[in-house]
């Protein structure tokens, strides 16, 4: 009787120490494994993607309408140069405690797209990586690309792009990697791309 008593007591307790302890940890875990994407990047994905005739594949990331979801979330470990996932993105959602996600990685790689490359693109500054090569985009580079400064890997190679490529090349001061060749750029390199001091790869070919 005594021993039944004690056990209760002590499962009352325990019971009360976990619904002081569990629910708020809940919440937070919650909040923490549902972030969602900074909504003018959605946007400007959205646009992007609708501009160019593609979607996301609805099997592998994007199922719940936001962006950084499945495969695209940091977490997961399929990674961007994974030929079974194109277009494909990748997100950083460690932002305000985990609660935002900005998109970081972004592949359109030879999807046979036509057009130019739309503005809202130069919206997505938390880009370190962008593959766009081997499609059939034409028009200038923007200015814009100058509001990327985290970008690493730029690769727009083998399209049709035209025009003198911008200086403002020169404030990728982060650039590691640049495949602008078989393009149709005018000119020649700018001298802004001296200041592109960690550039280690430069594909260049006419
Ligand atoms: C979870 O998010 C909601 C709304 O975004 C907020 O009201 C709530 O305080 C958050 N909870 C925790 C534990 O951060
Ligand atoms: C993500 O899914 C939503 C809802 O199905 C869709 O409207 C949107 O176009 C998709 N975004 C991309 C980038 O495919
Ligand atoms: C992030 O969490 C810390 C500690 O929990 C808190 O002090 C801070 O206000 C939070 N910041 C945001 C943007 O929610
Ligand atoms: C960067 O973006 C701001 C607005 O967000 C714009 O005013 C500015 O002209 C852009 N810079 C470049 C180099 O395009
Ligand atoms: C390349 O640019 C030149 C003008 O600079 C133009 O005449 C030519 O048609 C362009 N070629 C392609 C394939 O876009
Ligand atoms: C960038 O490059 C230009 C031309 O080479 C040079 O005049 C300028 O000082 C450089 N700026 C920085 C911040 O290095």
């Amino acid at each position: 009787m005594w021993k039944l008593f004690r056990s209760e007591q002590v499962l009352g307790l325990s019971l009360c120490a976990l619904c002081v302890l569990v629910l708020p940890f809940a919440a937070e875990a919650q909040n923490q494994s549902q972030p969602t994407t900074d909504p003018a990047e959605v946007r400007a994905l959205n646009s992007i993607f609708e501009d160019w005739g593609i979607t996301a594949r609805q099997d592998q990331w994007n199922t719940t309408g936001d962006p950084c979801s499945g495969a695209a979330l940091d977490s997961d470990s399929t990674d961007i140069d994974n030929v079974a996932y194109n277009p494909f993105i990748k997100c950083d959602c460690s932002f305000s405690n985990g609660s935002t996600c900005h998109i970081t990685r972004l592949k359109v790689y030879a999807l046979n797209v036509v057009g130019v490359i739309p503005d809202e693109l130069w919206t997505l500054t938390f880009l370190t990586n962008l593959r766009l090569g081997q499609n059939y985009l034409t028009g200038p580079l923007s200015a814009s690309i100058g509001n990327l400064t985290r970008m690493q890997w730029l690769d727009i190679g083998i399209n049709a792009l035209s025009g003198e490529l911008p200086k403002e090349i020169g404030l990728l001061t982060d650039l590691r990697s640049f495949a602008l060749g078989t393009n149709n750029f005018s000119g020649p390199l700018p001298s802004e791309l001296g200041n592109c001091s960690m550039l280690q790869q430069l594909d260049h070919q006419r």
